[in-house]
């Protein structure tokens, strides 16, 4: 009788982490298709929240029964669905349905979790991981949720969508073709446009981190975890850089020099609320989507979190920082937060490719297709032929833009 309970229990604690592991990434799917800032950092939060629920019932899982972390797969029914709801280019709600619907299943594995927890020898811990899951789910119960079977590798079961939105307050400005964004670092005037494209490159970060939680199966749940927690901090990020931007701005349009290239748009977004110039070709999301994941890894970790972490610890003990305590105090957890990318980065690098001669051969891959697909999306945005902005690209400087 004893047996029969605890395997009822830890198959519905099985169940329920993945329910609350699908919940955690049909939001990320969900993120990928809303640009405002702070509605998609919102999202991006309750990525993390249902990932590390899932992550939580597994701990339990182990510590208590034993049992092994899963691969982590999407339920094979809603592959499809999902499929053709992203090539319909299909709107937000239909996605919100099905998490809804989701979560609703994980409510109601959790009350059927509490009721087996009741009538077993480990009820006392049981009980309060469940009771506690079951107050952060909705009210309704929905059953007949059916775990996923993960492929022996990593794979990519999903595309995510190629192109996302920009936030509305922003508008295309300049061109990453003609050099780097128009701001610079070591002045204070320019840290209030630092910041607004700052906002705008964290806000792809954790876009990226949204599309490989949605889009591989076959990886631990660990890996979910990780990204849900970065996709997150990213969000947070972006947000933090845009209000310190908008909190800038007065003091900006009041004291920029007249022919400073951004002043235009900081008076725009003064007077109607939108318009803070970004480059034209966007956040260049559109060229990692394109890359594999461990090439992802690479591009985004090694050459982008690593130095990234560096730079904000610099700007936590800047000059500026020392005038702004709300920077100051935002910037170390950024840079704290930086770190811990950087460190993931090079973990789920190794756990892809453990050779190390593997590694080396997709990094000097990943770095070509980038500069690749870079001087593409600036060739669409431009109109011209792939060949002679790639003549320009070189041309003009032998290191791509961050
Ligand atoms: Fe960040
Ligand atoms: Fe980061």
């Amino acid at each position: 009788m004893l047996d029969s309970l605890l395997t009822s229990l830890t198959d519905t604690l099985g169940t329920l982490r993945d329910a609350l592991l699908t919940a955690g990434r049909l939001t990320a799917l969900a993120h990928l298709r809303e640009p405002r800032l702070r509605a998609q950092h919102d999202l991006a939060r309750e990525v993390s929240l249902r990932v590390e629920q899932a992550g939580a019932v597994q701990d339990f899982l182990a510590r208590y029964y034993n049992v092994r972390e899963p691969q982590v797969a999407w339920p094979a029914a809603l592959v499809e669905e999902l499929t053709s709801w992203l090539e319909s280019g299909a709107p937000v709600p239909a996605i919100e349905h099905l998490r809804k619907r989701t979560l609703a299943q994980a409510s109601g594995l959790a009350e059927q979790a509490i009721l087996l927890a009741r009538s077993n020898l480990h009820g006392g811990p049981t009980l309060q991981l469940v009771e506690a899951l079951h107050a952060s789910l909705p009210n309704e119960c929905l059953g007949g949720f059916v775990s996923g079977e993960a492929p022996e590798q990593p794979r990519r079961v999903l595309r995510g969508p190629s192109e996302v939105a920009l936030d509305p307050v922003f508008a295309p400005a300049f061109s990453l073709a003609d050099g780097p964004e128009p701001t610079r670092r070591d002045l204070d005037i320019d840290k209030c446009p630092e910041c607004w494209c700052l906002a705008v490159r964290e806000c792809m970060a954790s876009e990226l981190c949204a599309l490989s939680i949605a889009e591989y199966d076959g990886l631990p749940l660990a890996f979910h975890r990780d990204f849900a927690k970065q996709c997150w901090d990213e969000a947070r990020h972006a947000l933090f850089f845009l209000d310190v931007a908008l909190e800038l701005l007065p003091s900006f349009v009041r004291d920029a020099p007249r022919g400073h290239p951004l002043l235009a748009s900081a008076k725009q977004m003064l007077a109607e609320g939108r318009g803070l110039g970004v480059p034209a070709e966007g956040n260049l999301y559109s060229v990692v989507w394109s890359l594999e994941l461990a090439e992802r890894l690479v591009v985004m970790h090694l050459d982008s979190e690593t130095p990234g972490a560096a730079q904000a610890l610099a700007d936590a003990r800047g000059p500026f920082a020392q005038t702004n305590a709300t920077y100051r105090s935002g910037m170390e957890v950024v840079a704290r937060d930086e770190a811990t990318h950087a460190r993931l980065g090079q973990r789920w690098l190794k756990h892809l490719l453990p050779s190390d001669a593997e590694r080396e051969e997709t990094m000097t891959r990943a770095r070509y297709l980038r500069a690749i697909h870079i001087v593409r999306v600036m060739a669409q945005q431009r109109g011209v032929p792939l060949m002679q902005m790639a003549q320009a690209f070189l041309s003009q400087t032998q290191e791509a833009p961050r």
